[in-house]
């Protein structure tokens, strides 16, 4: 079936599936959107629901449907599968969310889809994996939405602190979208100044302690939100909208969503998030951004933790 640049799905429609689906409702990136769930009633309430809010937007296409709705569409966003309870990393979610994956895949693998497959549920480096090998597809159509979300954060955190705009800091989060994650500080510029620079401009001069103050805030803000709200998904939906964005748009833009390692930094077959170039095809090319020796350490670490993980459910 020819491919239909402005239809997407949504596999999952909890809280992050039915906040990416209004968040993109809103976006006026698609004219048509399905929406699927194991909860036929959760995926039939929230089409209503955010239907209802058109009149207020742009007209659009938004319903209910099975996976046979999915062959034409240009993007499927999978949101479906268990989150974190108090307490628990993402890792903890992997068998529990491997099998539904699997499940997941299976079915789109029964359809002709030519699209790019968007990974949001978590562990999202190992289930983005794990899409890959199931699916079969070339690994520039399968990207995991990675650490773009905690690179928002670590943006919106560099820019409070720095009295700037944090779309004028220019700071990636890489690694596991989890606890192994680092912060490349080595790279991070703001208004094209080093970033040690710019904190001092601003009269900033113990960099050791707020780096790791704001680093530590950034790993650790999923946590702080599920213990106050049960789930973190505002953040992860404008993620989302800005990910396809790019892909509808055939932006170009750098983020860092996650994807196989073919050897940059030494690294191989394991997925996670260096910035990368992202347009119609989905991953055009990885940008290996300088790293320092600690910092390469880390990502190596990361990697590590996440080949383990593999070893063990792939
Ligand atoms: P939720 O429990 O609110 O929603 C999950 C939904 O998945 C439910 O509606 C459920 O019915 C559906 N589902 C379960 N199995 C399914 C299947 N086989 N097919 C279709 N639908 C199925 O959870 P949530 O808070 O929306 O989180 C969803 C996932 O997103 C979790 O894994 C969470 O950790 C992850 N997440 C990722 C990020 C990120 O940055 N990557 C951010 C936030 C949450
Ligand atoms: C996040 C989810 C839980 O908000 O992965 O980072």
């Amino acid at each position: 079936m020819a491919l239909n640049s402005r239809k997407v799905a949504m596999v999952g429609c909890g809280f992050v599936g039915s906040a990416s689906a209004f968040a993109l409702m809103q976006s006026k990136l698609f004219s048509e959107m399905v929406l699927i769930d194991a909860d036929q009633n959760r995926a039939e309430g929230e089409a209503l629901d955010i239907s209802h809010g058109m009149a207020f937007a742009s007209p659009m296409k938004i319903y209910a449907g099975t996976y046979d709705d999915v062959s034409d569409a240009a993007i499927i966003v999978i949101t479906a599968g268990a989150n974190q309870k108090p307490e628990e990393t993402r890792l903890d979610l992997i068998q529990k969310n491997a099998k539904i994956m699997r499940s997941i895949i299976g079915e789109i693998k029964k359809r002709d889809f030519e699209g790019i497959l968007l990974i949001v549920s978590n562990p999202v480096d190992i289930l983005t994996y794990i899409a890959l090998k199931e699916s079969g597809y070339p690994a520039n159509r399968v990207i995991g939405s990675g650490t773009v979300l905690d690179t928002g954060r670590f943006r919106y955190e560099l820019g409070e602190h720095l009295g700037v705009d944090s779309r004028s800091v220019h700071a990636y989060i890489i690694g596991e979208h989890g606890d192994s994650e680092l912060a490349a500080w080595s790279d991070a510029r703001v208004g094209g100044l080093k970033i040690s620079d710019f904190c001092e401009l601003r009269g900033h001069f113990n960099h050791e302690d707020s780096m790791t103050r704001i680093f530590d805030h950034v790993k650790n803000s999923a946590y702080e939100i599920i213990s106050k709200k049960h789930a973190t998904y505002y953040g992860i939906a404008m993620a989302v909208v800005r990910i396809c964005s790019a892909i509808v748009r055939d932006e170009k833009s750098i983020m860092p969503v996650s994807s196989l390692m073919t050897g940059e930094y030494g690294l191989y077959d394991v997925v996670l998030s260096i910035p990368a170039v992202v347009d119609a095809n989905g991953i055009e090319t990885v940008v290996p951004i300088e790293l320092s020796e600690t910092e390469l350490l880390a990502l190596k670490k990361s990697a590590d933790i996440l080949k383990d993980i593999l070893k063990d459910n792939v």
